[in-house]
């Protein structure tokens, strides 16, 4: 199977029109996603993860919000799609799936209704026959007893099965392409490795394309190919994932990369924090948006913001001094294997 470009995200900007006047939430992000990958988005909490995946699907409050840039998808550009047409693709082409699976299910219906619902919306499937096919779903998800389990409601599942529910009712349409926005923050570690186990054999297995959102560098360097850090709404650095674990070049993913908690020993122990505050969006920095809390900041840095460059293949970043972050990493690579 060929890597095929399912999506290309064009300098997309997406600015909320706030009382306080615009704000820009994402600002001038472009990516691509493949067939058959997952690529992860990184970054703090309000960096701009989840207004990125929801502009892609325009779930957005369109009253309030002002889109900017392209989406291109199958040749088309999904920010010019008639809200009917958008409703297609998010039924038939581009799935979602978050945090919290009661915001995608519904209290009042067994599972196998919402499941076999999107069946008969989406593929015009008789009513016998969608039961079948999401008691298929219930099967590939992993849900014991699926035949039992469609008559049941979401209130009597687990989290994590709640979560198997929600990826089930994601792919029934068969997705080219799965956003996945933090889908396992709230579910305990090992439930958090079964599902994404699950999301990676499923990918495989429809030859999906999957846009992995998470603030966990752990899980980036579990499951994804490669991945995009973002900050205050931009991209500062993307990598194939093993050049972002061994050579970041933004001092913002080194201080995350310095966050991971390690899988041996007292975890807490080893969780650091990157100092300083997150400046808001009404108050953006004039030169690099990290310069405040940036130990390698030059007056360079507080006068002029960098553009995102690519170094080497497919290895981006947006700062000035990323050669002095690479040599001290590099130095510090030898010292530690000297010792
Ligand atoms: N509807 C909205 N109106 C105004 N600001 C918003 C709205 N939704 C999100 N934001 C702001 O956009 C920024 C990015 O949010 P979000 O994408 O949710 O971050 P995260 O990376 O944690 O998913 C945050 O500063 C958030 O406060
Ligand atoms: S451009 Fe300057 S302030 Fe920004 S991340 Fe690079 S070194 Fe730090
Ligand atoms: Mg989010």
């Amino acid at each position: 199977m060929g890597k095929e470009c399912l999506l290309e995200v064009k300098n997309l900007k997406t600015t909320f029109m706030t009382e306080k006047g615009p704000v820009t939430a994402v600002n001038g992000v472009s990516f691509e996603i493949y067939s058959g990958e997952t690529l992860g988005i990184v970054g703090e909490s309000g960096c701009g993860k989840s207004v990125t995946s929801e502009s892609i699907l325009r779930l957005l409050n369109e009253n309030t919000t002002k889109y900017e840039g392209e989406l291109i998808y199958k040749g088309s550009n999904l920010l010019s799609l008639s809200e009917d047409q958008m409703r297609h693709i998010r039924g038939n082409e581009i799935s979602m799936i978050f945090q919290d699976p009661m915001t995608s299910l519904n209290p009042v219906y067994t599972i196998g209704y919402q499941i076999a619902e999107s069946f008969i919306i989406h593929q015009r499937l008789g009513k016998e026959e969608a039961y079948t096919q999401a008691i298929e779903m219930l099967k590939l998800t992993g849900i014991p007893s699926p035949e039992k389990r469609v008559n049941e409601y979401p209130h009597e599942l687990s989290g994590g099965m709640r979560q198997r529910v929600m990826i089930a009712m994601a792919l029934a349409c068969n997705p080219n392409l799965l956003i996945a926005d933090e889908p396992t923050t709230a579910l305990d570690v090992t439930i958090q490795a079964q599902i994404l186990d699950l999301i990676q054999g499923l990918k495989k297995e429809l030859n999906m394309g999957v846009m992995l959102i998470t603030h966990d560098l752990g899980v980036v360097a579990e499951v994804c190919t490669r991945v995009v850090v973002m900050y205050l709404g931009q991209i500062i650095e993307e990598a194939e994932v093993g050049s972002l674990f061994s050579e970041p070049l933004h001092p913002y993913t080194k201080g995350l990369l310095k966050s991971v908690p390690r899988l041996d020993g007292d975890r807490s122990k080893n969780m650091h924090v990157i100092e300083g505050m997150v400046p808001s969006l009404n108050n953006i920095p004039r030169g690099c948006r990290f310069a405040p809390r940036c130990s390698y900041s030059t007056s360079l840095c507080e006068e002029k913001p960098p553009e995102l460059k690519e170094i080497e293949d497919g290895h981006k970043v947006r700062c000035w001094h990323y050669e002095t972050v690479l040599q001290e990493g590099r130095r510090k690579g030898i010292a530690d294997a000297v010792r």
